[in-house]
């Protein structure tokens, strides 16, 4: 695991942008996993405003994959997450709505085994981005969660929907049902790019980064993954015992090494 702690939110969007960006010039029809909340935003942003200024890759052939899904939204609810992340990234992108692919709330029994089906035709993502529940959550795999889990239903707790309840008119809005990746199925990505900005997050990545690999903090089951990136600003970083450290190995990391 890569930790790269940098001092401030543009800094993260800025490489998670190069991140990207990187791997679409590589490979013009890459799988690109997408999360929704908070923490990719200024990334998605950044993404944007290269693209509007022309000095970004093209998105022609680039199919996106979510994370997970709300169940129990009204048809084009604006918080449904493929509508959230058509509006925030992929639209203005000029990807078209046929390339970004999401669990479907609609049928959430046969949804995870579609879902997972789907990412084998597709060869698996390339790189994918993540945030983290303030509880160590990542995508909609609570605590508790099956390490090894698969694309399927899940209840939310009552601590996530407060934290979500911020997009919603009231937290009676937010669903209790969500279809999301496994955390098996994310490791099946190729490379895993944790963003985490605020100090709201600092608990939990030092919890991923340092503590045991448990299923009470899901983030942890990144410490599986042989190639992942986790970007920190300052605040998100600082209860990192080896922050120093991580400080140094990045300050001497090789140009050619890429993230
Ligand atoms: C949400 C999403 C996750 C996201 C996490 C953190 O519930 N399902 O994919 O990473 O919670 O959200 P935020 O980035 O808004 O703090």
């Amino acid at each position: 695991m890569e930790v790269v702690p940098l001092t401030t939110a543009d800094e993260v969007a800025a490489l998670a942008a190069d991140a990207v960006e990187g791997l679409v010039r590589a490979r013009p029809g890459a799988v690109l996993g997408l999360a929704t909340g908070s923490s990719p935003l200024p990334a998605y942003g950044e993404l944007l405003r290269r693209h509007r200024e022309g000095t970004g890759p093209s998105y022609d052939e680039v199919v996106c994959v979510l994370l997970d899904e709300y169940v129990g939204l009204p048809p084009g609810h604006p918080q449904g997450y493929r509508a959230t992340i058509a509006r925030e990234l992929t639209d203005a992108l000029g990807l078209a709505p046929d390339r970004v692919h999401a669990p479907d709330p609609t049928d959430p029994e046969r949804a995870g085994a579609d879902y997972e089906a789907l990412l084998a035709a597709l060869g698996g993502v390339d790189l994918q981005v993540l945030g983290i529940g303030s509880d160590g959550h990542l995508a909609f795999n609570e605590p508790g969660s099956s390490l090894a889990s698969r694309t399927r239903i899940k209840t939310l707790t009552e601590r996530t929907r407060t934290d979500n309840a911020r997009f919603f008119a009231s937290l009676e809005e937010v669903p209790r049902h969500v279809l999301t990746q496994g955390l098996g199925t994310i490791l099946g990505a190729r490379h895993l790019l944790l963003l985490a900005t605020g100090a709201g997050k600092a608990e939990a990545v030092a919890a991923a980064v340092e503590g045991p690999l448990t299923a009470q903090c899901p983030a942890s089951v990144l410490q599986l993954h042989p190639h992942v990136t986790v970007l920190l600003d300052g605040p998100a970083g600082a209860r990192l015992a080896g922050l120093d450290h991580h400080r140094e190995v990045y300050a001497a990391k090789p140009s050619w090494q890429g993230l």
